[in-house]
């Protein structure tokens, strides 16, 4: 068993703490609002899955298979299970994967829990899909340095292997790059991590926590400010952020082409960490001690840290233990085994019923409305009427536009001149989502 568990002493302590330190040492204590947090980390009942991949058992078998197949890497010896690997959370327990050169990887590999409701993938949130991501680690030099028409050819020459890939795509039975993906992801779809103490918790179960573990969430919802990023069951908002780590990687502001947005990396989920130490993504923090003193001690001031970055917080060492017995409650006592979750196809935000309007407020991280109808010829305002530095783009049909860095209370003014329907996201904050409805008359 691996979870460092809290002391004797620290229990103890617990009732006094909650009586007495949630809230701060100083300020006055604010009491854990349970009924408030409670359906804010609820976990859902069925795992999202997209309209164009479903999930079947035979597919979902398949992509098991290939998970574990190494003649998808060049040298016929690395699968993603090598670096994945099941009992570490399907990370691989070390800070940086040695790759096929001899030298480290440029960053560590993540654990796959829950990236069924994942809204970019990568560190760095380069790929938009699970089913485009896969090829990635298969080409990449580094990682399997596979060829994937060779990788096909090796698979489509295995009698059982093409049975199964007919089994799996009955109505397009072949061995191809676009079935390999969407196998690979929809089994990496039904990952979903297990419930933990904190989930019996959150389900009304009070004994679930001892008082530490309490008095750590409290401190994790409260003056650590925490929640401003790992929000939901999951404890991600999906969402980019500069925590102000030394590492000289420049995560999502390259890929976005903002330099605002340097040495900003996807929130990861919080579940099942216990297993797949070190943590961020150089693997940097060995414990979650060290991850507790960072946030305390060792922020990095520059000019792209997280408008969500209290700018200072001040935990003493016993908080700090309180935090950290709190994250050991969100794993597992034993290696974790997916818990098994119906899906259900869905689309995002799309029932949302659209206001005739050209103007859209920020606030918050939030498009309001989401959902707004248009006339050809009008031009679309986005008021940054937030605290946080946004990047609003948009892909459509014959348009695509990129705001750069929109500051608070910048406006992004974009004119349309053709009917059709767009989708606005902001780079930074993937969650937010805009639909707007461009008509010759509205
Ligand atoms: C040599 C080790 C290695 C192998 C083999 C490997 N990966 Fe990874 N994987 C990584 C690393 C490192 C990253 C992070 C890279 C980055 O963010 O730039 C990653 C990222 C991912 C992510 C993104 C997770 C997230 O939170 O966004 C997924 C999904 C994934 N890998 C799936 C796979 C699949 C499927 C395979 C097999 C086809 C595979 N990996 C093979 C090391 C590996
Ligand atoms: C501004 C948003 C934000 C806030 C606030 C925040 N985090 Fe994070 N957290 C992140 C991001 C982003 C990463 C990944 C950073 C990286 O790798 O560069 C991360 C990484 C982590 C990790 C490592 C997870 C892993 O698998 O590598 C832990 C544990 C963690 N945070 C706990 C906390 C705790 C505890 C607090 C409160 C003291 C906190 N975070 C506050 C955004 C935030």
């Amino acid at each position: 068993m691996r979870r460092e568990g809290f002391t004797k002493i620290g229990r103890v302590l617990a009732g006094l703490v909650l009586a007495t330190l949630v809230g701060g040492a100083g300020d006055k204590p604010t009491p854990l609002d349970a009924a408030h947090w409670r359906p804010a980390f609820a976990r859902p009942d069925h795992a999202p899955t997209p309209t164009d991949n479903p999930a079947t058992p035979e597919k979902i078998a398949l992509g098991a298979k290939l998970f574990e197949d190494a003649r998808l890497s060049g040298s016929g010896d690395v699968s993603c299970a090598s670096c994945h690997q099941a009992d570490l959370s399907f990370s691989d327990g070390v800070d940086r994967h040695v790759g096929h050169d001899g030298q480290p990887l440029d960053r560590r590999t993540p654990a796959l829990w829950n990236l069924a409701w994942g809204l970019s993938f990568f560190w760095d949130g380069r790929a938009s899909s699970l089913e485009a991501q896969a090829m990635g680690p298969i080409e990449n030099e580094r990682e399997m340095a596979g060829n994937l028409e060779n990788a096909l050819r090796a698979l489509d020459a295995d009698p059982p292997m093409r049975k199964a890939f007919a089994a799996a795509f009955p109505d397009d039975a072949a061995v191809t790059q676009a079935n390999l993906g969407k196998a690979l992801a929809a089994f990496q779809r039904t990952l979903v991590s297990p419930e933990t103490r904190f989930d019996r918790w959150v389900e009304g179960d009070d004994k679930a926590l001892e008082g530490d573990e309490l008095a750590g969430f409290a401190l994790f919802v409260g003056k650590a400010g925490c929640v401003a990023c790992h929000q939901g069951w999951r404890f991600t908002d999906e969402a980019f952020h500069d925590i102000g780590l030394p590492s000289e990687d420049r995560g999502r502001g390259p890929v976005l082409g903002v330099s605002a947005a340097n040495h900003a990396f996807k929130t990861p989920s919080l579940r099942e960490r216990v297993w797949s130490a070190p943590y961020m993504h150089d693997g940097s923090l060995a414990t979650f001690d060290a991850v507790v003193a960072h946030y305390a001690d060792h922020v990095v001031q520059r000019p792209t840290l997280s408008a969500d970055l209290p700018r200072r917080i001040e935990l003493n060492e016993q908080e700090r233990a309180l935090l950290v017995a709190f994250l050991n409650t969100l794993s597992s006592d034993d290696p974790p085994r997916p818990a098994s979750l119906p899906s259900k196809a869905m689309s995002w935000g799309g029932d949302e019923k659209a206001i005739p309007t050209s103007t859209v407020s920020q606030k918050d991280r939030r498009f309001t409305p989401g959902a707004i109808i248009m006339k050809v010829g009008e031009a679309l305002r986005i008021v940054n009427d937030d605290t946080r530095v946004h990047n609003v783009r948009l892909d459509g049909p014959g348009k695509s536009f990129n705001s750069d860095a929109q500051n608070p209370g910048d406006t992004v003014t974009i004119g349309f001149d053709g009917a059709g329907h767009y989708d606005v996201i902001c780079g930074i904050h993937p969650e937010m989502r805009l639909s707007v409805e461009v008509t010759q008359d509205r």
